[in-house]
């Protein structure tokens, strides 16, 4: 996009204070928001966030390198903060250890039924999810990215040390009694994802979410869940949001880090087609469902809390890490109930032209209704 093509697309505050130039920002999808997806949005205009809850302090350092390769834009890092940090530094050997022997069967029993082999020793050392956030954060302020994005626990912890850095600091909500207090404990900006959007997700939809969230709250807000073109955007916009976060809709790109017949999965995908289900961490976390996800619902033990559950899920995906690997059929497909709208994979640049250009054009028609 030129910069003569930018002119009258929509633009906020909050693009000022980020340094970007349309309201669109990616869904920092650990790890599939890798840096040419990230690299993409922001080259495009957007602000590309990198997902990195699953990564080693290393591996977080080497994408935050490689996306500065790729892009001389802003860009973001998003982490799954733990709901205590004191949980800090836990391995996945020492994670695997607290699992009970009945949920340990259990999942034996589905990586049996589904043929899926154990390969959890080579991950073993590795931190379990979101248990690892103080070390990572370490390495996101010493690399100084310039946007932090922290979901499900709060970022207090860090907080003052971003803005010592002259940093964003960006919190992801699903309620507003959670967005007031992360607000209270020093996010700048509030990113309210309503239930119907893909991954982690609460109770309350986008629609009810947000005008409650801008209510309650003086920072900006930032719309999320369920929105996948221009037409959500321009309706976020309209109610006074500052931003889109978008995570289903970025899946079925060039650049996501997922395999070919997860996108397809994707653009196949109904509106009813994702489901909630706790087997990949624990917490609801909204995904297409398969013989994976089929075998946990009729799993004779509950999940367990995190960090537990993702171990436990690792053993029945073939592998301890939290990757997006798996085949077909044994995977983790996250996804949120906007697939339904999604009928092809283009280029993540293609999704930020054509959301911002629709967005644009209803926003400016918007006093058709009025006498
Ligand atoms: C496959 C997948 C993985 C996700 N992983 C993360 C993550 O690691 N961290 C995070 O903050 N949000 C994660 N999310 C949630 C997104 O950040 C975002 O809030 C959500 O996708 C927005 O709704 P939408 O999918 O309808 O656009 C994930 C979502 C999906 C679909």
């Amino acid at each position: 996009m030129s910069s003569q093509q930018r002119v009258g697309l929509p633009h906020t505050p909050l693009c000022d204070q980020l340094g970007i130039e349309v309201p669109i920002i990616s869904a920092g999808m650990g790890p599939i928001a890798g840096p040419d997806l990230v690299a993409a949005v922001s080259n495009a205009g957007g602000l590309g966030v990198l997902g990195c809850t699953s990564m080693s302090t290393d591996e977080v350092r080497s994408v935050v390198r490689r996306t500065r390769d790729l892009t001389d834009r802003p860009f973001g890092v998003d982490l799954i903060l733990p709901a205590r940090i004191d949980q800090g530094g836990a391995s996945v050997r020492d994670v695997a250890a607290l699992i009970p022997d009945e949920h340990r069967a259990t999942a034996a029993r589905i990586a049996a039924d589904l043929g899926v082999e154990a390969a959890d020793e080579p991950l073993a050392d590795r931190n379990a999810l979101g248990t690892d956030a103080e070390a990572q954060v370490e390495v996101i302020l010493e690399e100084g990215v310039p946007v932090f994005v922290g979901a499900l626990g709060s970022p207090g912890f860090v907080a003052d040390r971003f803005h010592e850095a002259g940093a964003t600091v960006i919190s992801i909500v699903g309620s507003t009694k959670q967005a007031v207090a992360v607000v209270k404990d020093g996010a700048d900006v509030v990113i309210a994802q309503g239930t119907e959007g893909g991954g982690h997700t609460g109770h309350v939809g986008t629609m009810a979410l947000l005008p409650q969230v801008l209510d309650a709250v003086d920072v900006p807000v930032v719309a999320a869940g369920g929105i996948g073109d221009g037409r959500g955007m321009a309706a976020a916009l309209l109610m006074g949001c500052e931003a889109v976060w978008v995570g289903t809709r970025f899946l079925a790109t060039e650049e996501a880090g997922i395999a070919g017949w997860q996108k397809a999965g994707i653009v196949a995908a109904a509106d009813q087609s994702p489901v909630i289900s706790r087997a990949y961490t624990g917490k609801r976390f909204r995904m297409l469902p398969n013989d994976w996800t089929q075998a946990w619902e009729e799993a004779d033990v509950d999940p367990l809390p995190m960090p537990l559950q993702p171990v436990l899920a690792a053993m029945t995906l073939g592998g301890m890490a939290t990757d997006q690997g798996g085949r077909e059929g044994v995977s983790m497909n996250g996804a949120g109930n906007i697939a339904g709208l999604i009928e092809e994979v283009v280029s993540a640049a293609e999704v930020v032209r054509s959301m911002a250009a629709e967005a644009a054009e209803l926003l400016a028609g918007a006093s058709r209704y009025l006498p």
